[in-house]
């Protein structure tokens, strides 16, 4: 038995005043984005900011349906809108802000597993790092270098 040991270095910002300016501008469509979420069944609301190598901005909020499952987190909402309008063109980073109706989110939420995965797939497509930014709705940001920094031994075509 040999055993593996997996590290992941992230960094922690005290608040959005002190991360570089284009990422405060990427947070704030992504805060704007969440305001406008549909949320309904949660009233947690949720935007997501993508920079694109082109230099447009293409955001995604979190999509939620009486039939709970049909819902789309807001990350892949937006990931999956840029893949679609500019299938060739690079992601830099991606910025996410959340915000619950019922209480204040003063801590960071990270990307949920599934969305993870999803951000995961056009890294490896791309073959250049993603970098994202996540908060709640004050408070502390979390930047991460790469997808990967959040998901390790990630399952990608070379498993298949
Ligand atoms: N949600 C996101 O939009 N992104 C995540 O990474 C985690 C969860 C949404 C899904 C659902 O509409 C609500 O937040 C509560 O889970």
């Amino acid at each position: 038995m040999k055993p593996l040991t997996i590290t992941s270095r992230l960094e922690v910002y005290d608040s959005i005043d002190e991360v570089p300016q284009d990422v405060q501008d990427l947070m704030q469509q992504a805060i704007e984005t969440r305001d406008a979420a549909y949320a309904p069944y949660s009233n947690f609301k949720v935007g997501a900011a993508i920079h694109l190598d082109n230099d447009e901005i293409v955001v995604g909020s979190n999509q939620e349906n009486a039939s709970y499952p049909s819902g789309l987190c807001a990350e892949r909402t937006a990931v999956y809108f840029a893949g679609a309008k500019y299938p060739d063109t690079r992601i830099l980073k991606i910025a996410i802000s959340a915000k619950s109706m019922r209480h204040k989110v003063v801590s960071p939420v990270p990307p949920c597993g599934a969305c993870r995965q999803a951000l995961v797939e056009y890294e490896v497509k791309q073959d250049e790092p993603i970098e994202l930014y996540f908060m709640g709705e004050t408070g502390k940001v979390v930047k991460a270098d790469s997808v990967k920094d959040l998901l390790p031994l990630v399952f990608d075509s070379t498993c298949l």
